[in-house]
């Protein structure tokens, strides 16, 4: 990380720990390393992405429904999806101090900058023991490196003997209740279940403030497409066809790697999805045994959700200059896939998974039809016989779009001047986020506290707090006041002041420019409207 952004890292937490974002949870008990508590402003953050999300993949297509699964599923389910015999990282413990516990690959990347995807226990041993890679804390010798299962386990009941897991993922909730949703909801193919809801993994290393975190929020979309029609997607049309993202595909990186590149400093290559389709960037692929590619076909269901993904993220003011999708390469992909894309943001500390859209074809479905002994496929009036619907999965986690919008949002502008009440060449904090996901939409100040100004802006609060999020502040310097609002990016502010009595007009401040200016308040309501849903 260079030192401007770590800076500016470091500046992010401690806002977020300030003004109530995030904070590790029971702090008071000196907190607990993977888990994270919501603050006033940081759940109304929360809350407006999870309803940007739902509006954008369920409330306005007709082709999507939600559900809300349990947290604890019956355990078969994991046993089914494969969770139970494959979610396990490699880990590597310190021979002195054995509570330091690694991930043995993000030692070998950290210390050798080499990608480990898909190699074997032993591989990762050799790699320690050849280059002398010590314990990252306290330079002692590393052990042996095995399996660790990264779902958390409970017990069920009285007697406590029968084991259940904390979802890692929200998806197999869907795939469980296909039959049951699909029926009640009448949709046919092709159609999509949505969920957002938490997930748990018990990480090694937890890191990098909630990027890896042990409690999460994820916001999944499972689309089930006709086995016949999933190289025909009905909805790609000229608009997704020609915008443009940037790839960096499965042949790319198995070449940089054969160069001995590191993967990630190809930033990507900028095309059109309709270009991505025709060169079989994003494409159907099939692997033999050893995950060498048998065949390929262009994709356009996994190009039209990788396509939605990115319109979702810059509709909630992420640019996409710091987005790239870059492709699972073989030795990394779950064993369900046939391609995965992830979205990456260029985070300060490299570029990093904030979204998987991974094709699952129809592994879930089929295996929960062999393990429950219930058969999921779809009747087919036309051919007149059951079809395995094939899915391609968006799988957002929350708390990296947290992150990745504080990190996009937040500026240092020069002395908001005399405005913040200091003199120029001071620095203010200002988080410039999407309108449509700012905690708190508008606030009311009244500029002296006098009862008359006082009880205008307090109507006038009534009347705003029924619309929107809205916050009323009465103490400090009205300069003070704006830099406290700008810090949590409230879009925003209205000042009542003594001639408001006589002109029946407050100030509206803008946060980005800071321009003011004077409208009637019994126009307030129509003009706040208009600017909360008129941009972002
Ligand atoms: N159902 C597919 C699935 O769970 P994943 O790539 O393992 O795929 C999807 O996870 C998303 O969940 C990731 O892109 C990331 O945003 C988020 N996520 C995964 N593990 C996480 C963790 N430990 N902490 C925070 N977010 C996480």
């Amino acid at each position: 990380m260079s030192s401007n952004n770590e800076n500016k890292y470091d500046e992010i937490i401690n806002l977020s720990k300030n003004r109530g974002i995030l904070e590790p949870t029971s702090e008071v008990y000196e907190g607990f390393a993977g888990f994270f508590d919501y603050g006033p402003v940081g759940v109304e953050l929360k809350k407006n992405i999870e309803k940007a999300w739902w509006r954008f993949f369920v409330q306005m297509r007709d082709d999507v429904v939600g559900m809300d699964g349990a947290i604890i599923l019956h355990p078969t389910v994991w046993k089914a999806s494969g969770h139970v015999d494959r979610f396990k990282d490699q880990i590597v413990a310190c021979t002195k101090t054995p509570s330091h516990k690694f991930r043995a690959d993000h030692v070998i990347e950290e210390e050798l900058g080499i990608a480990t995807e898909g190699m074997s226990n032993d591989e990762l041993q050799k790699l320690i023991t050849e280059n002398k890679i010590k314990c990252p804390v306290c330079g002692s010798l590393l052990g042996e490196v095995s399996d660790f299962r990264t779902m958390f386990e409970t017990s069920v009941g009285a007697e406590s003997s029968l084991i259940a897991y904390l979802r890692p993922e929200t998806a197999q909730a869907i795939f469980a209740d296909f039959r049951w949703v699909k029926r009640t909801s009448r949709k046919s193919l092709p159609f999509g279940i949505a969920q957002i809801g938490k997930a748990f993994r018990n990480e090694i290393s937890p890191r990098n403030f909630v990027f890896r975190s042990r409690e999460f929020n994820q916001m999944e979309l499972e689309y089930f497409i006709h086995p016949d029609q999933k190289f025909e997607c009905k909805y790609l049309g000229d608009k997704e066809l020609g915008k443009s993202a940037r790839f960096l595909d499965m042949r790319t990186q198995l070449k940089n790697m054969e160069q001995k590149e590191k993967k990630t400093g190809d930033e990507g290559i900028s095309m059109t999805f309709g270009e991505a389709l025709e060169k079989k960037v994003v494409a159907w692929r099939e692997f033999d045994a050893s995950r060498k590619i048998l065949s390929e076909q262009s994709s356009p269901w996994h190009a039209y959700w990788l396509c939605k993904t990115l319109e979702f993220y810059t509709s909630i003011g992420i640019n996409e200059n710091n987005l790239r999708f870059r492709e699972h390469v073989p030795d990394e992909l779950s064993h369900y896939s046939k391609a995965t894309w992830d979205l990456e943001y260029r985070f300060p500390f490299g570029w990093k998974e904030i979204v998987g859209i991974a094709n699952r074809s129809d592994y879930d479905l089929k295996q929960h039809s062999k393990f429950s002994n219930k058969d999921m496929s779809v009747y087919d009036e036309a051919k007149k016989q059951n079809v395995m619907p094939v899915v391609i999965e968006p799988s957002f986690g929350l708390e990296r779009a947290i992150m990745a919008v504080l990190i996009e949002s937040y500026d240092r502008r020069e002395g908001a001047g005399k405005d913040a009440g200091k003199s120029a060449g001071d620095e203010k904090v200002v988080l410039h986020l999407a309108n449509s996901i700012a905690p708190v939409k508008v606030i009311v100040l009244p500029l002296e506290k006098k009862p008359e100004p006082v009880k205008i802006a307090h109507d006038l609060f009534e009347k705003l707090k029924g619309m929107y999020m809205c916050d009323f502040d009465e103490s400090g310097s009205i300069g003070k006041r704006y830099a406290r609002a700008d810090e949590i990016g409230v879009p925003v502010a209205i000042t009542i002041d003594n001639e408001s009595l006589t002109d029946h007009a407050a100030t509206i401040r803008y946060r980005d420019t800071t321009k003011q200016e004077r409208v009637p308040i019994s126009d307030i309501p129509d003009k706040i409207s208009q600017i909360i849903n008129s941009s972002l």
